[in-house]
């Protein structure tokens, strides 16, 4: 009987049913043989490994089967057969093979293998088809989709927060405008700025730095939601670990503590490296393989170490007295550098940290104040390799308290006053955080530059993709 239905390589590989027919599609990885039979082996994206087909030279035209080269697309009918050959189970017996699509040896990029991460970040349109890309993308699939499996699973509410945002209170990072003003002609008020009353929305719009600020909104209401969306930072900070576009996830939960806030972050965490250890295996052995091979090890340890929670203080007396040398000298109330978090997580501890009790002076106007008076109720989760991941805090129910911070911190009020309404209607305990979805990915792959986990990265310069 013929097949209607493509067949997957990822069941293919699995399947038993020697003797059937099958179809499968896909990109040639390679081909070789000699003047009687040819073995070509292809990829549909399914899974990492290649299925291998044989064809008898005689059965097929010549013209056709010069057209098979490595990245051309092609569609074979045949019979799935148990493998002779080493490092396969089944292969198919092709007796009918389609050209889609040619890839000309003299200019197809991904001709040869090993290419560096570099020289496949500027063929960012066909990396998809290398091994590590198809690796890192199906892993970022499968962390999208325990993210909402888990928060669907523990009640959570999946909520929309706006991309496009008339709001620049929460301070996360320099913004990128958004406008429909004629650039070479913009309104421009008597003062000489802008008159932005004029522009699409009738006032000054930027893409959002974070969900959070809506995600409080909703949870006062729904009491368990989280976010899930792209966010923007206009920093010309060129880093293995920042992007000027990224996806954050925020929950946000009313009537919970900084400590709940913890063990909440904590579990999954633990929940989403299991969900890959579990889920993509093949994936990450080869990562393991070509990249990095702690990274399985290193899996595997996140789930069963306890994170390790102290206070910003107690952390800079450690890093104090570590004798270290510092590129960034810190001190109490200074921001914490990425080599100070590793420092603790990597050397010190051993494991993932979570610090607490920040100055309030490095952290955002909406954390809840300790009684000390200068220190606030933030919470960021470092990891190995990363620093951090995740970024959160309780959050100032409290209307006054509220206010006095947001004027200390000159934010406007017209700017926030629909976010001071929930404190002055039915305010309650809450907290949330931030996950760098990103940063996660780097984590669970192990790769090392952030441009590697993200279909098309965005970063200072750089957007041709
Ligand atoms: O610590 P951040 O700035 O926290 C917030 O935005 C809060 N509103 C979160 C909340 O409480 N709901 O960012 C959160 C996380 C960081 O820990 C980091 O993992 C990631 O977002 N992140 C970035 N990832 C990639 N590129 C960047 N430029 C990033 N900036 C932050
Ligand atoms: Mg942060």
């Amino acid at each position: 009987m013929e097949h209607t239905r493509r067949n997957r390589i990822v069941d293919l590989l699995e399947s038993k049913e020697y003797g059937s027919d099958v179809l499968v599609k896909g990109w040639v990885r390679s081909k070789r043989g000699n003047k009687n039979i040819n073995f070509i082996t292809i990829n549909d994206g399914s899974i990492i490994h290649n299925i291998q087909i044989v064809a008898e030279v005689a059965n097929f035209a010549e013209e056709v089967l010069k057209l098979i080269t490595t990245g051309s697309c092609i569609s074979v009918t045949g019979i799935l057969t148990e493998s002779m050959g080493q490092g396969q189970s089944v292969e198919i017996q092709a007796r009918k093979i389609e050209v889609y699509g040619t890839a000309d040896p003299e200019t197809y990029p991904l001709q040869k293998k090993g290419h560096s991460l570099e020289f496949l970040r500027e063929i960012a349109h066909l990396r998809p088809r290398t091994n590590t890309f198809g690796a890192v993308l199906r892993i970022r699939h499968a962390m999208a989709f325990a993210i909402h499996k888990y928060f669907n699973d523990h009640g959570f509410y999946y909520m929309h927060a706006p991309i496009i945002t008339g709001s620049d209170a929460e301070g996360a990072g320099a913004m990128f405008r958004v406008t429909t003003l004629d650039e070479k002609n913009p309104p421009l008020l008597p003062d000489g700025h802008v008159d932005y009353s004029q522009d699409f929305f009738g006032k000054e719009t930027k893409l959002t730095v974070s969900g959070q600020l809506e995600a409080e909104l909703g949870a006062m209401a729904l009491s368990l939601v989280y976010t899930f969306g792209p966010t923007f930072r206009a920093e010309n900070s060129n880093t293995p670990r920042h992007l000027a576009e990224f996806w954050m996830i925020e929950p946000e939960m009313a009537f919970y503590d900084i400590h709940d806030n913890m063990d909440l972050a904590e579990d999954f965490l633990k929940y989403l490296m299991q969900y890959a250890l579990d889920h993509c295996i093949d994936d990450l052995e080869f990562l393991n393989k070509m990249y990095d091979n702690e990274l399985i090890g290193r899996l595997k340890q996140v789930i069963d170490d306890k994170f390790e929670r102290l206070t910003y203080t107690e952390a800079v007396d450690i890093l104090k007295a570590s004798g270290q040398t510092w590129e960034f000298p810190v001190d109490w109330g200074t921001d914490l550098q990425a080599e100070h978090e590793r420092y603790l997580v990597e050397k010190h501890f051993g494991k993932p940290v979570i610090l607490t009790g920040y100055p309030k002076d490095i952290k955002a106007f909406y954390m809840k104040q300790n009684d000390d008076g200068r220190t606030v109720r933030a919470m960021d989760v470092l990891f190995p390799k990363i620093g951090e991941i995740i970024g959160g805090s309780q959050r100032e129910e409290n209307l006054e308290a509220l206010m006095q911070r947001i004027h200390e911190m000159n934010i406007p009020e017209r700017d926030v006053w629909w976010y001071l309404d929930t404190r002055k209607y039915g305010t309650a305990p809450h907290a949330g955080f931030g996950l760098g979805f990103e940063r996660l990915i780097l984590f669970v792959t192990g790769m090392s530059n952030i441009r590697d986990v993200i279909p098309f990265p965005r970063t200072p310069k750089n957007a041709e993709f």
